[in-house]
């Protein structure tokens, strides 16, 4: 019997495409997929260092793998990602839990397979963590957790220190993949099926890629003017993405506000794949705490590209990420930030209590907002998001959207479920019409498909609809 293998992610999409990554080295290495943690013979912790909470979860994650370590002393621990690259949680590790067998940082998962084959034949621990990133390694496996939809990494690390973020300094400063290595990325998951990207950065807006001078480009050269050597913008690798063929739904994350590009903004009235549907992280309503942040916009500024999106592509479903009880956030302050969400009317939003990350500058700002505060503030800002949302899930009653099939429902195995293009998740069944008009012999068949689905039940967080 082979042996097992299990992932736990913590943090963003950048960790789960690492550990994809991750995932198909060690299938490379023979081992097999386990559905739980507890049980496999190797267990790699991916962590992610963003809040305080995602720091204790980790922690309760790992504490419960002693147990399993002791019964099995075969087993391997393996613990990675951004909580790694910094030295107070390795030391912790060493301190208070031994049974972790190999550490490695974010900037050396291509050596996980000689890491690991080390640990694996010699029983030894290794701790192996990269101050600084080399190039981006190309080339790596990769077992994509679907199919259909598939995260293409174009740039890694961050350059703009926002005072309260921990992620500069665990990912390293910014690299770009070359644009043929992404196009060529793009072009073989499109041949292997896939149907929807989505392009992953911190800011993909400053994205600057240089065009090599191999074959990938020679068919875009003349058409993009793309000499070797010449640097490629977003909107531009954008407008490359959009010709190749079968990728139906381009997505791409995070944007920049700062970085949002005219050119972007005609992106979406121009290119025929691109969905629907941006993130654009505003922070805060504040022009004081803004700046208190270190973004380089204020809200006029983050207004101004709101009407901008909207007057190229009027449905465009606006998403965004807020930190409540920034250091020194006033009660006026926070009221700007819930008059931002009213005037911006956001489609979804993900918001944050604001938690502080040692060694960033913000953590040594004096006047920290109380626990209390913070909290109540947290409460009356997600009231005006929901209020908003919940106004604007009525307007998909009876809408006929298009939807990817994912596959079944976790909560009914009956029901299917799928994305629209603003990338609200639907519920669907199917009707045996239905299935005669598709030709097909069970709703499963449908799974990997863009079809129609009309919304016979739209509540704020999720949609039901049927497929027509
Ligand atoms: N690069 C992306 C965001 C990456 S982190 C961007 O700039 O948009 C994802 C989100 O976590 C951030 O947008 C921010 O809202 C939140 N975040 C980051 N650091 C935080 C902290 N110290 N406390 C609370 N939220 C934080
Ligand atoms: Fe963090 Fe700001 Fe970089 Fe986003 S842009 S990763 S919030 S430093
Ligand atoms: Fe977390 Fe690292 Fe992403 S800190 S949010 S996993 S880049």
């Amino acid at each position: 019997m082979s042996k097992t293998y299990h992932i736990v992610t913590f943090g963003c999409q950048m960790n789960e495409r690492d550990s994809e990554t991750l995932a198909g080295m060690l299938e490379d290495m023979g081992y097999e997929y386990c559905p739980e943690f507890r049980d496999a013979d190797v267990c790699v912790l991916n962590t992610c260092s963003v809040r305080e909470h995602a720091d204790k979860r980790f922690f309760g994650v790992l504490g419960q793998l002693k147990n399993p370590h002791e019964q099995f002393p075969g087993r391997i621990t393996c613990v990675c990602g951004c909580m790694m690259q910094q030295q107070v949680h390795i030391d912790t590790l060493k301190a208070k839990y031994p049974w972790v067998d190999l550490v490695f940082g974010t900037h050396n998962i291509a050596d996980f397979p000689k890491l690991f084959a080390n640990v694996a034949s010699e029983r030894r621990k290794i701790v192996d963590v990269w101050k600084d990133a080399g190039p981006i390694a190309e080339g790596l496996p990769a077992k994509r957790e679907y199919p259909f939809k598939a995260y293409v990494s174009i740039m890694q690390g961050c350059n703009n220190f926002c005072t309260y973020c921990i992620v500069p300094y665990t990912r390293g400063r910014e690299r770009n993949r070359a644009p043929e290595q992404v196009l060529s990325e793009i072009r073989q998951l499109a041949a292997s099926g896939t149907k929807e990207i989505m392009l992953l950065g911190q800011n993909v807006n400053s994205y600057a890629g240089v065009a090599g001078d191999d074959s990938g480009l020679q068919d875009l050269r003349a058409e993009f003017g793309l000499e070797p050597g010449a640097r490629v913008t977003f909107p531009q690798l954008l407008r490359m993405i959009d010709r190749i063929e079968g990728i139906e739904r381009v997505r791409f994350m995070t944007s920049h506000p700062k970085d949002l590009s005219d050119d972007l903004v005609q992106c979406f009235a121009d290119l025929k794949h691109l969905c629907k549907q941006i993130h654009l992280p505003v922070q805060a309503g504040s022009d004081r705490v803004l700046k208190a942040m270190n973004r380089h916009y204020d809200s006029a500024h983050y207004l101004e590209l709101i009407d901008k999106l909207r007057a190229a592509c009027p449905d465009i479903a606006i998403s965004t990420d807020m930190i409540v009880g920034f250091p020194g956030e006033t009660e006026e302050d926070f009221m700007s930030t819930i008059e931002l969400v009213r005037k911006v009317r956001y489609d979804s939003a993900f918001t944050f209590i604001y938690s502080v990350r040692k060694g960033t500058p913000a953590e040594k700002m004096t006047d920290q907002v109380p626990e209390e505060v913070k909290h109540q503030r947290f409460d009356r800002l997600l009231d005006v998001i929901h209020e908003i949302q919940e106004e604007k899930a009525a307007a998909d009653q009876d809408a006929v959207l298009p939807v990817l099939v994912e596959g079944f429902s976790k909560t009914d195995p009956d029901v299917l479920t799928g994305r629209t293009e603003s990338n609200k998740t639907v519920d669907l069944t199917v009707s045996p019409q239905a299935m005669d008009a598709y030709g097909i012999k069970c709703p499963e068949d449908l799974i990997g498909r863009i079809i129609p689905v009309k919304i016979v039940k739209a509540q704020t967080f999720s949609l039901y609809g049927e497929a027509v």
